[in-house]
């Protein structure tokens, strides 16, 4: 079997989702930011800040690369479709599952979060990298899951159901 790679804006549940995930379905569990920060020994506010966004989003199609060669369960960060070439590389997995979720959904599992430098601006600035994305995630995608509404073991059956896994 191929690898499930979660996408989804900040905030989704991607790592919450994709760990339960891969305990159903007895598969390893990565995640691409938490590989980031320890390849780097730096959290991601730190790399943002020394080295900027363009530096981190090299390191994240970096490790995307490395990890899609096994079999496991992974959780991407949310800017990962920014680039050309990860959305062209994701667009060629068989399980690129899109976790959707409202604004304000996302802003309600956000609220005080201060982790996230492109979380971490005005309001205009967060609406329009929401409305951007959602045409990415939808185009890389083979799968949408609307949260909204759902558990994370809702969210986990769809997904086995939904992929025939
Ligand atoms: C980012 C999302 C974050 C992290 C970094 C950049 C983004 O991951 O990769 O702060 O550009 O949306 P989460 O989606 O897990 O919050």
């Amino acid at each position: 079997m191929n690898s499930i790679v979660l996408i989804g804006f900040m905030g989704v549940g991607k790592s919450t989702i994709g760990k339960e995930l891969s305990y159903r379905l007895n598969l390893p569990f990565v995640d691409t930011d938490q590989l980031i920060e320890e390849e780097t020994s730096l959290t991601i506010p730190k790399i943002f800040e020394l080295y900027g966004e363009g530096h981190f989003r090299k390191l994240e199609s970096e490790i995307l690369n490395k990890v899609i060669q096994h079999n496991q369960v992974i959780s991407t960060g949310g800017g990962i479709v920014e680039l050309k070439q990860n959305r062209d590389f994701l667009k060629k997995q068989d399980y690129t599952t899109f976790l959707k979720a409202s604004l304000n959904t996302i802003y309600q599992r956000l609220e005080g979060d201060q982790s996230r430098p492109l979380w971490n601006q005005p309001y205009v600035k967060r609406l329009e990298l929401f409305n951007r994305r959602q045409a990415f995630y939808e185009e890389v995608s083979n799968l949408t899951i609307e949260t909204d509404e759902l558990s994370v073991s809702e969210s986990v059956n769809l997904i086995i159901s939904q992929l025939k896994l």
